[in-house]
């Protein structure tokens, strides 16, 4: 069983003085858990702040975002030199968000992928189909298509160590979550793709988390697939309680494997 992971996407959400105590609730929540990795992706002004607050523990902070240029004229972005400086060790890249709202193509975000792990900084990399790509069938080509473009010309072991997070768009802020048989078969497609390109032993090490509409009542169901390592959490990764609910969910399944 890959190590699970629970990663919290706070998005465009929160103060400053919000973002603290959030942090340091996850930190203080998730003291007696093993053998689960947790992260927090905060907004980029407020990564170096939450930084000082999960300093010492094992939360992970990761960015929501950054550009595959090192410097320059980009204005309003940031580097990963940049994220990695304020303590982040992880980025989430591709995000539908990003993709769909700030016209992100799979060609800059495969930019992006590479420059991470030049940077060594671990992606979150997400894709995920539209409503009308999901009714028209199209499901699997456009997973396929946004794979094989943002891994293109990436290390074998570099997509070993790879997160990715299948995020049905339609399923992101709507309260309709996929569910665990739909997201399993994306997710073991995937799987699938990694093994056909890279070999089992690169596909086995791959963490495939699911995002869209998670929350602690459903968070259970989706852990126990198989192909499902993790998630990606939105809404309820904002509200310390019900994040706390879905790490604990993902502690139990780690512990009754054992
Ligand atoms: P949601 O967002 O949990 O609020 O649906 C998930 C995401 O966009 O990462």
């Amino acid at each position: 069983m890959l190590r699970p992971f629970i990663a919290g996407n706070w998005k465009m959400n929160l103060t400053l003085k919000e973002s603290r105590e959030l942090a340091g609730s996850v930190r203080d929540g998730t003291e007696g858990i093993t053998g689960v990795d947790v992260g927090v992706c905060p907004p980029s002004v407020f990564l170096e702040d939450v930084y000082s607050v999960l300093e010492g523990s094992s939360v992970i902070l990761g960015a929501q975002n950054m550009h595959w240029e090192d410097k320059g004229a980009f204005t309003g972005e940031v580097s990963g030199d940049m994220i990695k400086e304020v303590g982040c060790t992880h980025v989430i890249l591709g995000h539908s968000e990003r993709r769909h709202v700030f016209g992100e193509t799979d060609s800059m975000i495969n930019s992006k992928l590479r420059t991470a792990f030049t940077k060594g900084i671990m992606p979150i990399f997400c894709l995920g189909e539209r409503l009308e790509e999901r009714e028209s069938g199209s499901t699997f080509e456009v997973i396929e298509r946004q794979l094989r473009a943002g891994l293109a010309g990436l290390r074998p072991e570099d997509v070993s160590r790879l997160t990715i997070a299948y995020e049905p768009v339609w399923a992101i802020g709507t309260g309709k979550n996929a569910t665990s048989t739909q997201a399993q078969e994306v997710h073991g497609r995937i799987r699938a793709l990694l093994k056909e390109s890279y070999g089992e032993d690169v596909s086995a090490s791959v963490r495939i988390l699911y995002g869209g509409s998670v929350k602690p009542d459903n968070a259970v169901e989706l852990l126990a697939q198989p192909d499902i390592n993790g998630l990606l959490v939105g809404g309820a990764s904002l509200k310390s309680d019900s994040f706390l609910e879905i790490i604990s969910a993902a502690f139990e399944q780690v512990r009754s494997a054992v």
